[in-house]
């Protein structure tokens, strides 16, 4: 694993978006696994400007979704298919079609995860997977004690991830949905290159244990140390804990 601290968020976004349009320039129609949340956004931002200054051509990349809550609308503002619609897949001028992602609206939710499975194995499986990282370790919504090994599949929202998302829908987290689509820990790990960012103070503790603790699922991110071609890269405040 590789940490590489910047001295801001925007600094992080700079450099992953830089990756990401390397990789682009390298393999034209490469799978770019997304995560939501406020931590991405610098980097979405940072390679739409690319694009839109011809730095790089992304009109054949493909664009993957982490997770998905269950149970909100179809075109629910927040439910993450819209979030990444609006946040990586139109900045970039991509199509729909370029997007995939688990169906939370599926009436076989299960059906539906394991599909998803299927469609990535299918797509040829995801070439860099952006993660961020909860307060309490979590990666896409593998919460603590999360099976290492795990595939895409329902979890229940801990009461502190609704607290913390609660922000996006009118800070009510009576609308915030208690179940999510997430790809599992194995899932995830598959994916050719791991990018985790992780920004402010907040995810302090969560990166020192990601990085410096042992591998465990009550720190899920922690998984990365067994990925060979994983990099986290924080800004100073979310590295002031570690060694
Ligand atoms: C969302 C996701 C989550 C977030 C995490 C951090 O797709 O994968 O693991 O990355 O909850 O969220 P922010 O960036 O809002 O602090």
């Amino acid at each position: 694993m590789e940490v590489v601290i910047v001295p801001d968020a925007k600094a992080g976004g700079e450099l992953i978006a830089e990756a990401m349009a390397a990789l682009v320039r390298r393999k034209s129609d490469a799978l770019l696994g997304v995560a939501t949340g406020s931590t991405p956004l610098p980097i979405y931002e940072a390679l739409a400007a690319k694009v839109r200054a011809g730095e790089v051509d992304a009109s054949r990349a493909r664009i993957c979704q982490l997770d998905e809550y269950v149970g909100l609308p179809v075109g629910h503002p927040e439910s993450y298919r819209s979030v990444v619609l609006r946040e990586v897949v139109a900045p970039l001028g991509l199509d729909e079609s370029a997007f995939m992602g688990p169906d939370g609206s599926a009436a076989d939710v299960q059906g539906a995860c394991e599909a998803y499975d299927r469609a990535l194995a299918e797509a040829g499986g995801v070439d860099l997977q952006l993660l961020g990282i909860g307060t309490d370790g979590h990666i896409g919504f593998n919460e603590p004690c999360s099976s290492l090994a795990s595939r895409t599949r329902i979890k229940t929202l801990t009461e502190q991830t609704r607290v913390d998302n609660a922000r996006f829908f009118d800070g009510d987290i009576e609308q915030v949905p208690h179940h999510v689509i997430t790809q599992g820990i194995g899932t995830i790990l598959e994916a050719r290159h791991l990018v985790l960012l992780a920004t402010g103070e907040g995810k302090a503790d969560a990166v020192a244990a990601t990085v410096e603790g042992p591998v465990a699922s009550v720190v899920p991110a922690s998984a990365l140390q067994l990925h060979p071609h994983a990099t986290v890269i924080v800004d100073e405040a979310a590295a002031s804990k570690l060694k």
